[in-house]
Parts: C-alpha cells; structure tokens; sequence
C-alpha cells in the first residue's frame, strides 16, 4: 500500500468529538496495527479512511492522492468487517460469489487488466 496520511482529521457524533485533529501517517508498505477499548474508534477510523462515513474537518491522502473526497469506490482502499457482514438472503456460494459478480463488472466498465479480465469471465463461466 502506498504512504497512507491523515492530516487534522475530525470526527463527531452528535455532541461526541471522537476524532479532533487526529494525524496519523503509515509509511508505503509498513503494517500498522490500531489497537484500544472498545468505543475508542477504530472502526470509525478504518469507515472515513474507506469512505463509508464522512469526515467532519481535515484530509485524508492515499500517496499522492487526496482520497477523502472521492467517492468509495474510487479510493482503492477495501476493509473487512469485524462481524461477517454475511447477507442472510444468500447461502454461502451467493455470499462468496456476489461480490466477485459485482468485482467483474465494475473491471469490465473501468476496462482494467486484461488478467483480471480473464479470471472474471472464468468465474461468471463457473458461478
Ligand atoms: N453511527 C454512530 N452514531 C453515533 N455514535 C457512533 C456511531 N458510530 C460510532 N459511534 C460512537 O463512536 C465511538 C467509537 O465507535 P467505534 O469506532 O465503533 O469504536 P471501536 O471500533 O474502537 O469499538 C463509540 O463511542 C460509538 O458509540
Ligand atoms: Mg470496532
């Protein structure tokens, strides 16, 4: 992953200022874990770095891109949800292949690699 930055990032919940001037920088390639009770804002921080919640105040810049005022999809940034975040509609092949599905078109509209292409049209071959 490239230099991940938050620069004065500001977070409120009604009268709560969870985040009030965070900085934070992760070096290109350097693991960072965040660690803390619950409550202190981890999945807060991990939803405005991905897009999913706004930020109040600040910026956030993913190597030389400023990222908060994309849009999600746009960010390249993924994260995984503390529960399974499973649809309960589908059953498991559903749940596997439903973002694949999605994953594929989104590649054929952006006309990405043609690999990835490939390996898209395998799964809508065998899904
Ligand atoms: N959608 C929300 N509305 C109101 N308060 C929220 C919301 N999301 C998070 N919070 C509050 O922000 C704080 C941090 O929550 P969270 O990021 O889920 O903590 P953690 O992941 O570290 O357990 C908590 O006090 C929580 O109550
Ligand atoms: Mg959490």
């Amino acid at each position: 992953m490239p230099q991940l930055v938050l620069d004065d990032v500001r977070k409120r919940f009604g009268a709560i200022h969870l985040f009030d001037g965070l900085k934070l920088c992760a070096e290109a390639g350097e693991f960072l874990a965040v660690v803390g009770p619950s409550g202190c804002g981890k999945s807060t921080l991990l939803r405005l770095i991905a897009g999913l919640d706004p930020l109040d105040g600040g910026t956030i810049t993913l190597g030389k891109r400023r990222i908060d005022t994309l849009d999600p999809a746009k960010r390249g940034v993924a994260m995984v949800f503390q529960s399974y975040a499973l649809y309960p509609q589908m059953n498991v092949r559903e749940n596997i292949g439903f973002p694949l599905r999605i994953g594929a078109r989104f590649i054929w509209r952006s006309g990405s690699r043609k690999a990835t292409r490939s390996r898209a049209r395998r799964h809508w071959v065998t899904s």
